[in-house]
């Protein structure tokens, strides 16, 4: 397995007293594979991704247990030092807002080429060869002259499209996408899609791909993870996820999809609000919003139970089964 995520715990430190974002989090990537991590706002797919980064703010945010497994290195046990080399070499991250990836006093070229150099030591012609490459992997038009170019005088599409472009440069096994193109309309999304795909084919990289939206879900992920409350409550391959999901919150976010309202179906929206990690309550973090919810649901956290081989689902409906 290319990365093993294992009880991941990872907390923060505020004023308003400690509190867990990211509660007992495990899940797998394989080579080549797209991990689809969805989920409202606020239920903690950022916060796993810095986890897994080495990017968690400090002090205040502690990793308090569990274990990030890469081809079987546990990261949680590496210096900064070593992690650095990890970084953008193993595991590249992009996010929302290019803009913050992106210095706007540089050109392409001198960002791009930094990244580089940063990482391996190239100089000159060589550089600029790379950086081309780069911009041609991206489908960039016109590389030699996008060069040149300063990130204002680029669309929001293309300036995703570099940022990708330096988080491919020193050829990653895996990328982190977090939420790459909520911040793009959505004929630009569709090309990143597009794009993040194709890359994945042609370079065999992984990538854990997170977002609140599952149509982006549908068209990108082999496998889904659903996030609720700072720990993963369904998980399965992409097909049977649209076919047969189980858990209340993943039949309720079905539901929510635009498509449903198309049809002309009335918008379903599930009922209340995402709980704080500041007032989590006992038992599944779901059942207070959850049309199922049995007793035992307000009291006990359910396991992730796997009646089904690959589809997991921690919801106490489905334990009955359970061995
Ligand atoms: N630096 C921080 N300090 C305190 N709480 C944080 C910090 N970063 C994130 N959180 C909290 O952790 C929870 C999960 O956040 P996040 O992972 O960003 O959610 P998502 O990405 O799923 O929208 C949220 O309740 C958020 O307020
Ligand atoms: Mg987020």
């Amino acid at each position: 397995m290319l990365l093993e995520v294992k009880n991941l715990k990872t907390s923060f430190n505020t004023s308003r007293g400690k509190v867990r974002s990211v509660n007992d989090v495990s899940f797998s990537l394989r080579e080549g594979e797209i991990l689809g991590l969805v989920g409202e706002s606020g239920c903690g797919k950022s916060v796993t991704s810095l986890s897994i980064m080495g990017l968690v703010p400090k002090p205040e945010g502690i990793i308090e247990g569990g274990k990030i497994l890469l081809e079987g290195i546990d990261l949680l046990k590496l210096s900064e030092k070593e992690m650095c080399k990890i970084r953008g070499n193993k595991i590249s991250m992009i996010y929302q807002e290019p803009m913050t990836a992106l210095n706007p006093v540089f050109t392409i070229e001198e960002q791009i080429g930094e990244t580089i150099k940063i990482h391996e030591k190239l100089k000159g012609r060589v550089v600029r060869e790379r950086v081309i490459k780069l911009l041609d992997l991206v489908q960039i038009p016109n590389p030699e002259k996008s060069l040149k170019k300063y990130p204002y005088e680029l669309s929001g599409g293309m300036r995703q499209r570099v940022v990708i472009a330096m988080a491919l440069a020193c050829n990653p096994k895996i990328l982190i996408a977090d939420e790459p193109t909520t911040a793009l309309d959505v004929t630009i999304q569709a090309e990143i899609i597009d794009l993040l795909k194709d890359i994945s084919k042609k370079l065999r990289t992984s990538i854990i791909f997170i977002t609140h939206d599952l149509d982006v879900i549908a068209e990108i992920a082999d496998r889904v993870a659903v996030m609720y409350g700072g720990k993963i409550v369904e998980e399965t391959d992409v097909n049977n996820f649209f076919d047969n999901s189980l858990h209340p919150y993943s039949k309720g976010l079905m539901l929510s999809r635009t498509d449903n309202i198309n049809k002309g179906e009335r918008l379903f929206s599930i009922l209340g609000m995402v709980p704080s990690p500041y007032n989590m309550p006992a038992g599944c973090p779901f059942n207070p919003r959850c049309e199922k919810s049995k007793d035992i649901c307000s009291v006990k956290v359910p396991e992730l139970f796997g009646r089904i081989e690959g589809h997991k689902v921690r919801c106490w409906l489905y334990a009955e089964n359970e061995g």
